[in-house]
This record gives C-alpha cells, structure tokens and sequence, in this order.
C-alpha cells in the first residue's frame, strides 16, 4: 500500500534526514545542500513569513518528520503543536529536539497516516511540508484538513521540472517509494475541490522544484 510505503521509507531514512537540519552534514553537503536543496530553506522562511504571528496559537504539522518546524513555531510563540507522522522514528527525534529546547510539555507526539488518523481540531494554523510528494490522493488529504483548520495551512507541493522529475521518481521507484508532482492549475483544483475558498500559489523562484502554498476555509 502505498502511503505506508512512505512510512516504512521515512522511517529507516530518519537519521539520515534528520542531518539536513542544524548544520549536522560535512562541509561539502552543506554546500550541495545549499546549492541544489535550497528549497528546503526556502520553504522553512516562507512558512513562518506567511503564517504571521503565531504567539498563543494551536498548530499541527503534517509529516512532521524530524520536528524542525515543531521548534520553530514554538520558538515563535505556538501555545501547541501536535506532531503528526506514521514514522516511529522520526516521531523520536522530533520529541529529542524539543525535549533539548524546554518545549516537551507544548507538544503532543501522535503516530498515524494523513487524513485517515487525523487528530482533533480545531487548529489555528497547519504545517505540512515534504509530505504531498508521497500522497497518491491528495484531495482526500485536503478533506481531512479542511474540518479541523480554523486558520491558514502552509502545504509544500513539488513541481514538475523535465530533468529532476524522472530521476527522482527512479530514485525514490528504487526505494519502494511512490513520488507524485503537480502543476498550478492542479494545486488550485484539488484546494478547492478539498472545500478551501483561499488558495495562494507561489513557485519557489530559481531551479527549485516546490510550490509553496496557504489554503484557508
Ligand atoms: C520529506 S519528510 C518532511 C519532514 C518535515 N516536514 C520537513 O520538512 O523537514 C516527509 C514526512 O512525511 C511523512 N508522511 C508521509 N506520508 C504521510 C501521511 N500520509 N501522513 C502523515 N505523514 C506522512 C513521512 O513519514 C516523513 O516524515
């Protein structure tokens, strides 16, 4: 099946993932990072420069992975965040990293799949990042948001790039790992078809390959 294929992968791969963040890699992947993953950062800024001011306000991050965008909105003033992933592992290293900041007691672990052990809402605002890459559905998905955001949803969807597309569907088809790709006009159809009445659209300028986007009721 495929969503716990994307379980089972991101999973084993949490460590490794987990290296991009907090200058943790050698000097020379900082550099490709920096050079051909610069997206990643890019995303991170426009997230928190999108979603304003998140002081007293109850979130929820989507695929949440390792928890750099837990801390984050913490560190910005989130009264709550509930950090939501099937990967047991990357649930691990999120609950390391606030322990490590003081935060624990603001964060609520909870293990599932996207949307079908959706958490209770309501939430002020919803962060889900990397993770519609591996969403065979994804109106479905935007369903399952739609009834427990009262605010706005910061959502990462990858574009189609005639290079970086086929090797990453082999890179990823290699790790029994399904990768899907979108264009505007369908980012725009599936968050209204999901019952979303804002859906803001930027590509992320350069060689990058994400969109960033924020849907409201
Ligand atoms: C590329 S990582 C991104 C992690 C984090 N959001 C970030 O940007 O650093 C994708 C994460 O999405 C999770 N994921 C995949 N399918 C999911 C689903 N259906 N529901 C919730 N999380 C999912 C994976 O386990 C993985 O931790």
């Amino acid at each position: 099946m495929t969503q716990t294929q994307a379980g089972t992968f991101f999973d084993s791969f949490a460590e490794t993932f987990d290296t991009f963040y907090d200058g943790k890699r050698s000097h020379v992947m900082q550099w490709i990072d920096r050079r051909y993953r610069h997206d990643m950062f890019a995303r991170h800024a426009m997230t928190f420069a999108r979603l304003g001011d998140l002081t007293g306000k109850r979130g929820l991050d989507v695929g949440c992975g390792s928890g750099p965008y837990v801390a984050d909105a913490l560190r910005r003033g989130a009264s709550h965040v509930v950090a939501f992933d099937p990967a047991p592992g990357m649930l691990e290293l999120t609950r390391a990293r606030v322990e490590k900041l003081g935060f624990a007691d603001r964060v609520t672990l909870q293990q599932g799949y996207f949307p079908q052990d959706a958490p209770p809402g309501p939430f002020d605002f919803a962060i889900i990042m990397g993770v519609l890459d591996y969403v065979a559905d994804p109106v479905a998905f935007l369903k399952g948001l739609r009834p427990i955001l009262s605010g706005t949803a910061a959502i990462s969807f990858p574009s189609r790039h005639w290079f970086r597309t086929p090797v990453r569907k082999v890179r990823y088809w290699m790790r029994n790992c399904p990768v899907y790709f979108y264009d505007e006009q369908s980012i725009h159809s599936i968050g209204r078809q999901a019952g979303f009445s804002t859906v803001d659209v930027i590509k992320i300028p350069g060689a990058g390959m994400d969109y960033h986007v924020c849907v409201a009721p």
